[in-house]
């Protein structure tokens, strides 16, 4: 009786112990954080604006696999704006004719092994005039949650008219913190739906976003206005980055639009330099091509692995622009590892290779040769001081170094 007794004993000790070691286990793992590196994905607005539809969306998440993106890490299906209809009597937003069954189509996404994203606006309509969530934000969200929903791309416009400048017709700093107020009512919605939601802000970059949009759970953000399929608006996006690297990292990242990577009539060597200028960025890789049609050295851009890498690299610390020397600009980015990536790139319209540029590694905080490898040819360099590099107008040369010294 005593001998069972005290072996009963022992085994209650024993249980509290490993219960209360998997409770302290649990308690000291790391909660998973959304968006931990910057979403990859495929949205429907660069390619098919207005037009898009629900085949449209089920093509581009059979094409995500088929092409071998979605193994690359392009996991998010977003659908932009122009696929809402009207709201009924109980203020539930149906969807229109474009997207018969917004729940078989997320269903068919995650069937493919993907996410799918959703747009909206904090005012009444959207950008393209189609009806936004203004006083039924938690009914959307609540909404979305139940369609399977997992990324929301939030955009501002028609709020400005109808609500920031109509309650403070004469107040910029007032307007400022209704807009604030807004996307914090929208990321309360998200957050008590209890689903993780990617939570993207697009009201291009105003009031510092930066400063305000991770505590009020926004996991990305627009920086800027709209980026378009031409080499000087994706430069200038690229210039208004700098500066900003010290506002991302795990959850929370800079967001100077989609790309445009295959659109319109960028040549070659705007669409590897938008490509390997965005992941320095830490930026969303979001593509926005003609998935379908896709040409095989649009997608082998899109498909480097090493770029991608560069990109999703779990430190999380986007690139600097350290100098620059005429129109050629040197950018570089801390790695985990220790590791290094350094970016060249011939930004103007004028320079060609018969006057090579010349590497400074010294201001790159660099001595003696740097063993690494050419991101875009998968060749090793090695890279020395002064050493004449033949780059050409609007190309890039992005090396990684395993060990920088
Ligand atoms: C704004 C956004 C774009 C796109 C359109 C849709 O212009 O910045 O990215 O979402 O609206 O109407």
């Amino acid at each position: 009786m005593r001998i069972s007794a005290s072996l009963c004993l022992a085994v209650l000790a024993c249980a509290t112990f490993v219960a209360t070691a998997a409770t302290a286990q649990q308690a000291s793992k790391p909660a998973s954080i959304t968006a931990a590196t910057p979403p990859m994905g495929w949205n429907s607005w660069n390619f098919f604006a207005g037009r898009v539809t629900d085949k449209d969306i089920r093509a581009a998440a059979d094409n995500l696999v088929a092409t071998g993106m979605k193994d690359a890490g392009y996991i998010y299906v977003n659908i932009d704006d122009t696929w809402e209809g009207q709201r009924d009597e109980t203020g539930v937003l149906h969807t229109n004719d474009k997207f018969p069954d917004m729940k078989a189509l997320a269903d068919y996404v995650h069937s493919k092994g993907l996410k799918i994203g959703i747009y909206s606006g904090p005012g009444n309509k959207t950008c393209g005039g189609y009806a936004a969530s203004l006083g039924h934000e938690e009914q959307d969200a609540k909404m979305y949650a139940e369609w399977g929903i997992d990324y929301l791309k939030y955009d501002l416009c028609s709020f400005i008219p109808d609500v920031m400048i109509k309650q403070a017709p004469d107040d910029k700093a007032a307007q400022m913190r209704i807009m604030i107020d807004a996307y914090q009512k929208m990321g309360n919605a998200l957050k008590a739906t209890g689903r993780p939601i990617v939570f993207s802000l697009c009201q291009y970059g105003w009031d510092a976003v930066w400063e305000w949009a991770p505590a009020l759970g926004g996991n990305l953000w627009r920086t800027t206005g709209d980026i378009d399929p031409h080499w000087d608006r994706i430069y200038a996006i690229l210039s208004q980055q700098d500066g900003l690297a010290k506002y991302a990292g795990p959850g929370h990242w800079n967001d100077p639009d989609m790309l445009e990577v295959g659109n319109g009539k960028l040549s070659l060597n705007e669409n590897w330099s938008h490509f390997a200028m965005w992941s320095m960025l830490a930026a969303p890789l979001l593509a926005g091509n003609d998935l379908p049609n896709m040409k095989p050295e649009i997608k082998a851009i899109l498909t480097n692995k090493d770029v991608i890498a560069i990109d999703q690299d779990s430190l999380g610390k986007q690139a600097t622009r350290v100098y620059s020397d005429g129109e050629v600009e040197v950018w570089t980015r801390h790695l985990s590892g220790g590791a290094m990536a350094i970016a060249v790139l011939a930004a103007g319209d004028s320079r060609f290779s018969t006057h090579p540029f010349h590497l400074d590694l010294a201001k790159l905080g660099l001595h003696g040769p740097q063993k690494g490898k050419n991101l875009r040819d998968g060749q090793e360099i090695t890279l020395t001081n002064n050493m004449p590099i033949e780059i050409q107008s609007h190309d890039t040369l992005l090396v990684r170094i395993a060990a920088p010294k």
